[in-house]
Parts: C-alpha cells; structure tokens; sequence
C-alpha cells in the first residue's frame, strides 16, 4: 500500500464522522440492473428518498453533487470474501476495516464474509469471533457460515443461526484433510439446508483427485507455483459441480457454486438452469480479468501472487466465463478476496502445497467487471447493476433494501465516470497486502464517488470512513429462490409414490402362512 494510501486510512480511522446532510444528485443516469433513466436522486438519513425526472426535486438544504455525465448505479455487494480470517496457517492481512476501506474506494458497499471453521469446531463460537472483529466495520456486511464437520449439534447451531439472520452455509469439497466434506455430509446438509430455507454454498473441486495429484506433482520434482495449477485442472471442478449440482437436485434445494473459474463447470450449471434447477453461479473478478500466463513466470514472486483456489485459467477459459456472465450462463461476479503479502506467499517457496491460497479482489471488482463487460461490448450497464449487485441482493435475500437505486432502498450508490482511466496498482490500492494480482491493469471507467448509508465515503481520491459504522445486516430464511419449490417437492412426490409418500401395504402374514405350510 502506497504512503498517501496509509494517510488516507489512518485520518479515516480517527476522524470524527461528518454529520450526515442530505445529498441531491443532479444530471446522472440512473442504472438498475432492468433499466436505465437519465434521473436526478435525493438521499436523506441513510435511504434513497426519491428519484425523478431531472429537475423536478425540491431540496433545498440538501448538498448539491453534479452527477452529469456520469452513471448512479447501486453500490456492489461482494458474496465472497475472507476478512481477518485464518487460513492455511495464516491471518489475512486484511481486517473488516482495511478490507472494508478498499471495497468502499473501488465501489463495493456491502460483501458476505466466510465464517471459517475454529480450533475444536465451535460453530456458534466461531461465528461470534467474526461478529466482535467486524465491529470495525465501515460499511455493511453478513456472513456465510462455513461447515466442516456434521453431527447433532451442528445441525442444531445451523438451525440457531437461521434465527439470527444467516441463511448461507459453505461446504468445502477440496482441501483434503483440513476443510473437506464427504459426500455423505453433504446429503446430510443440503437436506437441512432444505428444511431452514437456507442455501447451500460450495467450492467445487474434488480433494481426493487434487490430493493425488499434488503428489503426484512433487514426486516429480514439480514444487513451484504452476505445481498448484496443475494439480488442479478444469475436470476435477467440473467434476464436483457436477456432483454437488447432482446432490441438490437430490434434496430440491437451491444451490450456489463459488468461484466458477472454468467453462466445464459452468456449462454444468447453465444445463442445470435450462431443466429448471435452481443453482446460482458465481464468477470472480480473478477469472473474467486474468489467465494463468504469469504463474509460469521464472520469478518465483511474481508467479506466487496467482496461486488461487481453483486456479486462474487459460485465456479461452476466461473468455469462456467472461462471456457466460455477460450472457446469463452465470449469475454474478465477487472476488473471493482472500489477499496474502508477498511475505506469506514466499511461505510456499520450497513447496506450493505450504503456500497461502488466494488473492485480491475487493477493491477492483467493479473496475475489472467494467472493462471487461462494458468496454469489451459484451454487456449493457443494466447488466453490470446485475451481475455486480442486483443478483446478490436477490439471491441473499437482501433486495430491495440492498441492490437497487428506488424510494426506500438503502443509500448505497456510487457514480462511476465512463471515461476516467486509471491503473490498478498496489503502491496506490487501499488493501494492507504488498501485492495486487491486476498490477498494471488499465481501466476505463472510474468509481469517483461511493456513497454508504447516505455519508461520501469516498470521493474519488480520499476516504472518510469511520470506524463502527458498519451494520450487520441479518437476511431471512425462505427467500425468493424457495418460491416454489413445496409445489415441486409434492409433485416429484406424486411421481414417486402412486400410492402417496407411505409404505406399500403388502399381505406379509398370508405370506408367512404359506411359506409355513
Ligand atoms: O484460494 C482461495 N480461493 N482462497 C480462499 C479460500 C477459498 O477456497 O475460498
Ligand atoms: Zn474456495
Ligand atoms: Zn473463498
């Protein structure tokens, strides 16, 4: 992180927040992910007032922000990220504040963080760990609750969380030994999921292939970064969506696949989408904007930096999904922001098996899915308010508060300028890791203000956040992607049972008179 960039977060992490005035937006396009209107917008006390043909609001104490020129669209929300985590061995150097101060200044407002698993499996306990070291928030957020282990009492935790206002579980098919979960558990979860009206997430790789393929790999004396790719190809992620995609049919429970990274895999959900299941995949910023050339570099620094999980794919994968999310094969884009320095990377020098798995994203999401949906051609600005908000708001039941510019919804927007250009760089992104994965990387098109809970966060070069000001949002079971789905249950069951969902009487007593006979 850059010097003027330490400033900005220091002064922002003391500065007493300004009072909060009402803002009056003038001349911009108002994009929502079903239209786009050339629109004036008021804001007052944390929500959108109300949005009008130009000209035609009455404010008059409210801040004047001329908006000309640029597009209001809603702040982004991020379904996956890891903040002040511990993984692989490892805290991440990004915490809810850091982490949440890039967000704000690249146009994200709210994200969904990854519960991790504790020491000894205490789920409830884990889960308020996350709740205390979220306290220096700045900006809205929830969580998904990560299960590694089934039994009584996990089942009984998921059933508490669902009354707190979490309805998102995360099982892990990879990372054999540590966070993977069987296929038993997971018919054992998807059915619980099920029954509280939650969704199920999943990373989808299989652990077991990986696992021998790692061994494979360093047997052979291939220990370096491109040893993680390699031991992960494209077949064992298509492989497991399949199979995950297979066990929520089974269960008739909404499923959301992680960190879609190669075509097999989302041609697997886009076929299961076209017969009408209801699974939702999510692409990263990682795999729409970068493919795996520099993990073969001779620079083990620069190779490290790509080492994700699953990997960053060839180019005619990342145009694969690139297209899939422009298209609607796949749903939404995030970041899996788990950000390492290049300290903790250099952990995997001697094996890539020892490295931290993950790489950066939060703050430059919005500016990659820009370039490459809008500037590509390959999307509409409607399209970028879906795949960047609209969906994770639908999808995790946090719409209409979250996800749409409409009287009532909350103040998060942002003004994104077309033709401001930039370059991502880490001497000049606000994330506490050295490293930054889109190094280099030129942009057209800027997110020169962000505004949250109704307050200028970020105006396009300083942030003014404030420590605390983040909210928890809690998100009820039994959302949108539940509508319907008892009428399904009783209709697959009529199919199954000609005699209804009871055991077949059979006449065993005259049976076992015969065979007495
Ligand atoms: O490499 C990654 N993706 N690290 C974060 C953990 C995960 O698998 O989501
Ligand atoms: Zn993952
Ligand atoms: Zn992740």
């Amino acid at each position: 992180m850059g010097v003027a960039a330490v400033l900005v977060l220091f002064l922002a992490s003391f500065a007493a927040s300004a009072e909060a005035s009402a803002l009056h937006l003038k001349g911009g396009v108002v994009v929502n992910a079903d239209q786009e209107t050339l629109a004036d917008l008021l804001i007052d006390n944390g929500k959108v007032l109300e949005v009008g043909p130009p000209g035609s609001l009455m404010a008059p104490d409210a801040e004047v922000i001329d908006a000309s020129g640029k597009y209001i669209m809603p702040g982004g929300i991020d379904t996956h990220t890891h903040l002040d985590s511990l993984f692989m061995g490892q805290n991440t150097p990004d915490d809810f504040f850091s982490g949440q101060a890039a967000a704000l200044a690249g146009g994200t407002t709210c994200h969904l963080d990854m519960v991790m698993p504790q020491k000894g499996g205490d789920i409830l306990g884990g889960y308020a760990r996350y709740r205390e070291a979220a306290k220096r928030s700045v900006m809205d957020y929830s969580f998904h609750i990560v299960i590694t282990h089934w039994n009584d009492q996990v089942e009984e935790a998921m059933g508490k969380l669902v009354e707190q206002g979490l309805q998102s579980f995360k099982f892990f098919m990879a990372y054999k030994g540590k966070l993977q979960v069987s296929d038993e558990l997971l018919a054992h979860a998807f059915r619980r999921c099920r029954q509280l009206g939650a969704i199920p997430l999943v990373h989808a790789e299989n652990g077991d292939a990986i696992d021998k393929e790692q061994q494979r790999l360093i047997k052979a004396g291939i220990t370096g970064p491109e040893g993680h790719q390699l031991s992960r190809p494209p077949i064992v992620e298509e492989e497991a969506t399949f199979r995950a995609v297979m066990f929520a049919n089974l269960a008739n429970v909404p499923l959301f696949v992680v960190h879609v990274m190669s075509r097999g895999a989302m041609e697997v959900i886009a076929k299961a989408r076209t017969a009408g299941q209801r699974v939702i995949g999510e692409t990263l910023a990682s795999a729409i904007g970068l493919n795996q050339s520099l993990i073969w570099s001779s620079d083990f620094t620069t190779a490290s930096k790509f080492v994700m999980s699953p990997p960053i794919r060839t180019e005619e994968h990342r145009l694969a999904v690139r297209a899939g999310l422009a298209g609607g094969a796949l749903q939404l884009v995030a970041t899996d922001h788990c950000g390492w320095t290049s300290a903790q990377k250099a952990l995997g020098r001697e094996s890539f098996l020892k490295m931290p798995n993950g790489v950066n994203g939060i703050e430059e999401r919005m500016h990659v899915a820009w370039q490459q949906l809008i500037n590509s051609g390959l999307a509409s600005p409607s399209r970028f308010v879906e795949v960047t908000s609209t969906a994770a708001a639908k999808v995790f039941n946090l719409y209409p508060q979250k996800g749409v510019i409409q009287a009532g919804a909350d103040a998060d927007v942002i003004l994104l300028d077309p033709n401001a250009e930039h370059t991502i760089s880490a001497s000049s992104h606000h994330s506490k890791g050295d490293i930054n994965i889109f190094e280099g990387n030129k942009i057209r098109g800027k997110v020169v203000m962000t505004i949250s809970q109704g307050k200028v966060v970020w105006d396009g070069s300083s942030l003014h956040v404030q420590r605390g000001a983040g909210r928890f949002l809690p998100r009820p079971a039994f959302g949108d992607l539940y509508k319907g789905l008892d009428e399904r249950d009783a209709i697959r069951s009529a199919e199954m049972y000609p005699y209804g969902p009871v055991p077949v009487k059979r006449d065993l007593a005259a049976l076992h008179a015969k065979q007495e006979l």
